[in-house]
């Protein structure tokens, strides 16, 4: 496995006081840190399967650019690739979804841009590097099997494929997944290209939909999202609640100690309508949620566990265009007794020594 960075551009290092915010606020915004050549492309890229499958959106004249309609939708998801995964092109409401994560041209543009970075966070030698496809167009790479690892693979996968229906909670460490299935699971991919349409409906005063991602085990710490073109203020930027991680990471370590093995319960909760927690309305109460705005090639970096949700986009002629990645510590880095160890709950156990001595 390589866990060294090729010979490629890097994002500039953080410096000791961006270390000092990001350890602070629990996220970080980079702007306009990724090549433009690379942006341009993947916005190439999102108009040519829009014009390949949605060509009643025209680049250009953004009147074209409504929502996807329910029978749009289920003409999108009809289109499941031969070799498993979702559809290239998919996507419901002012929502949709390109799955090109494992492409080189996305790795590219984020994740292996930001390696350096990244290392300089969670540490030298201790992740796991997305090489994307394979020669038979295949991403192999490793996975830790949690309930929530398990859930996803079935929901993305489709449940015909014999995902067990509970996590084993140890490392299946070369997990084939297609190209276009939950590649960021084996930390193959990004998630793609999530875009929002113009004049997506207000998620309210309460903020419906806001979560906090994953688990407090595992081996996902750190997260990017990554702008493909410019998101100007009110326009879908991913939101944050600044300093929630240290608050949401508190109770979920005392839920898991408690034998509460994933935010599951909370997920149920999230699908009746609301994130509903007790500390995630104390939060909502009393800090304001930034709007982490930023020109093409902007990145923000995230503790896994912020509040966060993708902003609502109240303009009338730009499509938020996003690519989010989680960084994955190696077995090596965190074993499989490390990563259920519920002795430990120091929030920053699993990061560099120049974080944790901010
Ligand atoms: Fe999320």
């Amino acid at each position: 496995m390589v866990t060294s960075c090729p010979d490629m551009k890097q994002v500039e290092p953080l410096t000791a006081s961006q270390i000092a915010h990001f350890s602070r606020d629990g996220y970080l915004v980079l702007p306009a840190v990724l090549d433009p050549e690379l942006c341009r492309q993947a916005r190439d890229e999102m108009w040519g399967a829009i014009e390949a499958d949605l060509p009643r959106m025209k680049r250009g004249e953004p009147s074209t650019w409504a929502p996807i309609t329910e029978e749009e939708s289920s003409r999108l998801s009809a289109q499941k690739p031969a070799g498993g995964g979702e559809p290239y092109l998919g996507g419901s409401g002012h929502r949709l979804t390109i799955r090109n994560g494992a492409e080189e041209l996305l790795l590219n543009l984020a994740p292996r841009a930001l390696w350096q970075v990244a290392e300089q966070l969670l540490g030298k030698g201790t992740l796991v590097w997305p090489a994307g496809l394979d020669e038979s167009g295949t991403t192999t790479g490793p996975c830790f099997m949690s309930d929530d690892a398990v859930g996803g693979l079935a929901s993305h996968m489709g449940s015909e494929m014999g995902w067990p229906s509970g996590g084993s909670f140890t490392t299946e460490e070369a997990l084939r997944l297609p190209k276009t299935g939950p590649v960021w699971l084996n930390g193959q991919g990004t998630r793609g290209l999530y875009c929002t349409l113009p004049k997506s409906p207000s998620p309210g005063p309460e903020y419906r939909g806001s979560h906090s991602d994953g688990a407090c085990y595992g081996r996902w710490r750190l997260q990017m999202a990554a702008y493909t073109d410019d998101v100007p203020p009110n326009s879908g930027a991913f939101t944050v609640w600044p300093g929630s991680h240290t608050r949401i990471w508190k109770e979920q370590w005392k839920a898991f100690q408690a034998g509460e093995k994933h935010t599951d319960t909370h997920l149920a909760v999230r699908n009746a309508g609301g994130y509903t927690d007790p500390v995630i309305g104390r939060i909502k109460a009393d800090t304001q949620p930034i709007d982490c705005h930023g020109p093409a090639g902007t990145v923000v970096l995230w503790h896994t566990k912020i509040l966060h949700i993708a902003g609502q986009n109240s303009s009338d002629d730009v499509i938020r265009q996003a690519t989010i990645y989680g960084f994955l510590k190696t077995t090596a880095a965190v074993s499989d007794a490390l990563a259920v160890d519920s002795e430990d709950g120091d929030i920053w156990r699993d990061w560099s020594d120049e974080l944790r001595g901010q």
